[in-house]
């Protein structure tokens, strides 16, 4: 008896023992239901009868598969006074309540103290991301030492959703929690030399003094390159601006630790950033014709192709060959036109300009299918979310005119977004005041060589809320077609609220095929790209359903979590993949990324970018970059403009890479090429450089006698015999066989 009344002291007293420390979880306790009142924020509603919830899981994995809608969570807890007296600061309180998805709003004791959309808004067009917020001390929703209500609205569409993740606890801001070390400056590049500014930036009252450490170490062997400390203040109103230069090091990235330490308080943040170093070679005054071997469309619609090719403008452009139905723009390089049968026809380009000129055999194939190669392209929602305009879009197709297109790229795609709340009064889709001429538009995207997107959801309603294409599917094709759209990029969403509740194979493929049925009414050529995350595995049925492409996984993130887990987890899609067919394991996270309308420099490292990269090419899968690309800095640039590396990705075989080797710290992926190349990527999954070689014996490299190394495209000695490399963490090394 005794034993048990002791147990029971030790648990009710489990919040307050955890409160004695600087924080209080809140994993545990948590109810749910789904539905929508708002009834369920106020502390006195009885939630007795509401189910308990697992908050490091979406709602779908705890008995409520595929809900979409809305759904509440509650938790009940003590705030002990306790956690503000031991505070330096005391200013206010910090919740953590790991991510919400997507739609969310947060009521303490039944005030709204968070949301994620912005006013004027609604949680419609909230979005998925971490709940972080914090309440002032003195605000009366805080009931300190008594029991406090926590209740979380959620509304989810398409995909996973709820309130779920790792971080879930209270403690009070801290003195670093409002400060951010700002590296989202541009690396500058001398000769000999690698610099940039940093700023130290303050988000509350306090003065912040104290030194800030610079450290360069090598991953490699662990050792202090560089080191230098100085002194630092800074406040809300004034930040601190750190600008350093250092010599550049040989061709690997360094990492770089900056570390401010208050004075006062003794507390330190920390960050941490990769140097870049360029691989790509410096493109050639010389002309040079890049992109794919082959490209193909439907007789009888509008052709459009432009000549990827680089050198010392201006470039004189010839085709020798080019059927009837088509001619070429000399100066541009842009050929037009219709073409009427069915054939292969092989054209030969030719490209000069005063120092030379070079040619490529080439195919237009004229047939039922289209996208023969994977989409290069951009695609606004990585950078720009919901806050994408008319003049993102120009700023984008103009860089990607001046910059990217002389390698392949060619497709400008707007995501979520665009449309306009209520249809025209004849039904039709239109778009809202962001977009004021959609046909202008396009048509400018054209004029550049390159190719339109858009964007829409089988469902009533977008992932965003804007409106989707439910019961319109003929009116918004046939729109599309008029304003010269290029590429559809159709996302599942609320499509979930007008299906079944568990969906068969057929009710995933059910939009699908409408739609498909709608595009093929349409005198265009549109791409038709799936976004349904893999659901009912798309990549066993994209291909018979007319799909060019299919997203095989939830939304990426710029992490390497995010990265790794999707991109080393493709090998069951790869029987999928086929010229014309491609899985789409989603968008480019290089570069200035943000979903909304500040960016960020992407939180992942030099070494896994190249991963990132040279692992999309190895998994033909479509190349969307997801910046802003009106601030491309020399890395990014770089990173897309490898044509030994795209050539990877646009190789006409149209197959997907296999996982060959896979293993705790480093995995090898092969992907046949056509004419018998083969391309092999290495990749070290560890947190450590590693040396990782191939036997001569290795049935990788049997057969062949030459190989080379893709990034910078240089050869390889040693061929037929062992192959020894050194890979920095999360790095690969990318080869190609011959
Ligand atoms: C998501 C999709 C994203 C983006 C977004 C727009 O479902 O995966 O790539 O399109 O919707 O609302």
């Amino acid at each position: 008896m005794r034993i048990r009344i002791w147990i029971l002291i030790v648990l009710l007293a489990a919040p307050f023992l955890r409160a004695s420390a600087q924080e209080i979880m809140l994993t545990q306790g948590w109810k749910l239901k789904i539905g929508d009142s708002i009834t369920w924020a106020p502390p006195q509603y009885n939630d007795s009868g509401w189910k308990p919830a697992n908050v490091s899981l979406p709602w779908e994995e705890q008995g409520y598969p595929k809900t979409d809608g809305f759904g509440w969570y509650r938790v009940h807890v003590v705030i002990p006074a306790s956690l503000k007296e031991k505070a330096f600061l005391k200013d206010s309180v910090r919740f953590d309540l790991g991510y919400i998805d997507d739609g969310g709003e947060v009521y303490l004791n039944g005030k709204l103290v968070y949301k994620n959309y912005k006013n004027g808004s609604d949680i419609q067009h909230g979005f998925y991301g971490p709940c972080s917020f914090s309440v002032g001390t003195n605000d009366l929703a805080v009931h300190w030492d008594k029991e406090n209500i926590i209740a979380v609205r959620v509304f989810d569409t398409g995909g996973n959703g709820g309130v779920y993740g790792d971080k879930f606890d209270i403690k009070m801001m801290d003195v670093m929690d409002n400060v951010s070390i700002n590296t989202d400056g541009d690396f500058s590049y001398g000769e000999k030399s690698l610099g940039k500014s940093i700023k130290l930036k303050a988000g509350s009252s306090y003065e912040y003094a104290g030194k800030l450490n610079f450290k360069v170490t090598d991953p490699e062997t662990d050792s202090t390159i560089y080191e230098k400390t100085n002194d630092a203040h800074f406040s809300a109103h004034s930040p601190f601006t750190y600008t350093f230069t250092i010599a550049r090091l040989e061709k690997k990235s360094y990492k770089i630790t900056y570390t401010f330490t208050d004075a006062k308080s003794g507390k330190q943040i920390q960050k941490t950033e990769g140097t870049p170093y360029i691989l790509t070679p410096v493109v050639q005054a010389k002309p040079r014709i890049n992109g794919p071997d082959v490209f193909g469309e439907r007789p009888g619609n509008p052709f459009l192709y432009k000549i990827p090719a680089s050198g010392q403008k201006p470039l004189v452009y010839k085709a020798t060959g080019l059927p009837a139905g088509l001619k070429l723009d000399a100066a541009t390089g842009i050929i037009t036109g219709v073409m009427g049968n069915k054939a292969d026809y092989p054209v030969i380009f030719t490209v000069s300009n005063k120092l030379g000129s070079d040619t490529k055999k080439f195919t237009i194939k004229i047939g039922d299918v289209i996208g023969l190669t994977p989409a290069l392209g951009w695609n606004s929602w990585n950078a720009w979310g919901l806050t994408v305009n008319d003049q993102k879009v120009r700023t984008s197709a103009n860089a990607m005119a001046d910059k990217l297109s002389e390698h392949g790229w060619t497709y400008i795609n707007i995501d979520d977004g665009w449309e306009a709340a209520s249809r025209n009064a004849n039904g039709e889709i239109v778009p809202n005041e962001k977009f004021p001429d959609m046909k202008g538009l396009t048509d400018y995207v054209h004029s550049l060589g390159l190719r339109m997107g858009i964007y829409s959801s089988p469902g009533p309603k977008t992932c965003g809320g804007y409106l989707g294409s439910w019961q319109h599917e003929d009116q918004d094709a046939k729109t599309y077609g008029d304003w010269g759209i290029d590429y559809l990029k159709y996302d599942w969403c609320s499509y979930s609220e007008v299906t079944a509740q568990n969906p068969t194979l057929e009710d995933y493929k059910k939009p699908y095929q409408v739609m498909r049925a709608s595009l093929d009414k349409v005198h265009r050529d549109i791409m038709f790209s799936f976004c349904q995350y893999g659901m009912g595995d798309v990549w066993n049925w994209g291909t018979e359903v007319g799909g060019n492409s299919w997203r095989t996984t939830g939304d990426i993130e710029d992490t390497w979590k995010s990265l790794s887990s999707i991109g080393f987890s493709q090998d069951k899609t790869a029987g999928g993949a086929s010229p014309g067919h491609f899985n789409d394991p989603d968008m480019l996270v290089v570069g200035k990324v943000g979903w909304g309308d500040s960016q960020h420099n992407t939180r992942l490292t030099p070494d896994e970018q190249y991963t990132h990269i040279s692992l999309w090419s190895l998994l033909s899968a479509p190349l969307l970059i997801g910046c802003d690309m009106g601030h491309l800095d020399n890395f990014t640039l770089s990173l897309l403009t490898n044509d030994g590396v795209l050539a990877i990705d646009q190789d006409a075989l149209g197959k997907e890479a296999r996982q060959v080797v896979k293993k705790d710290d480093y995995q090898i992926w092969a992907k046949d090429l056509e004419g018998g190349d083969k391309a092999i990527g290495i990749f070290n999954t560890s947190d450590k450089y590693q040396t990782i070689s191939l036997n001569a014996n290795d049935e990788l490299l049997k057969g062949y006698t030459k190989a080379f190394d893709v990034w910078t495209q240089k050869s390889i000695i040693g061929v037929p015999n062992k192959l020894t490399f050194k890979i920095p963490p999360h790095g690969v090394k990318l080869i190609r066989l011959l």
